[in-house]
């Protein structure tokens, strides 16, 4: 959407919702191109990324997508949980890892991903959608 489209709309709200999914380790660029514009606004993020959210590369996830975040605006909350990784998505680092031998952070997405392909199947589950509800309930509550 045009920057100022957007503003005009989200200028309307207090509390912006953002859902986004994991793109190369951080959240999808059209989320982090919209997030970077927002401005004294609450804002809650909810995610899917291909990796367990118990696996420890998920803290660096949540890091790097909240330091998107402008200073003017308050994060109330950042709920994450798995989603399914595409078969195609391994393929394609795989690829990308050939091309760049020297690259050590592509190769070990590529480990995590090649893992955690079988596991992602069928993520979000029921127990993900049941977390994801009771999570933003209690958000909402606290703002009540
Ligand atoms: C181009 C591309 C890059 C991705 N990069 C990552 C990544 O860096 N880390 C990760 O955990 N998942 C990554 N994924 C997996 C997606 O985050 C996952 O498929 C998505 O969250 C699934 O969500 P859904 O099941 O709700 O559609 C990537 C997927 C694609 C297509």
């Amino acid at each position: 959407m045009e920057e100022n489209k957007s503003t005009e709309i989200i200028n309307k709200y207090d509390l912006i919702i953002l859902g986004y999914w994991v793109e190369n380790s951080k959240a999808n660029s059209l989320a982090i191109d919209f997030l970077k514009t927002v401005r004294n606004k609450n804002i809650a993020l909810y995610g899917t990324a291909g990796t367990d959210i118990n696996h420890p590369y998920i803290k660096s996830v949540i890091t790097k997508t909240e330091s998107i975040i402008d200073d003017s605006n308050k994060l109330l909350g950042h709920f994450i949980c798995q989603g399914e990784i595409a078969e195609e998505v391994v393929a394609n680092f795989e690829i990308l890892v050939n091309a760049q031998p020297e690259n050590k952070m592509l190769a070990g997405l590529l480990n995590i991903f090649k893992q955690q392909l079988p596991l992602s199947k069928g993520h979000p589950d029921k127990l993900d959608i049941q977390k994801a509800k009771e999570y933003f309930d209690k958000l909402f509550n606290s703002l009540k």
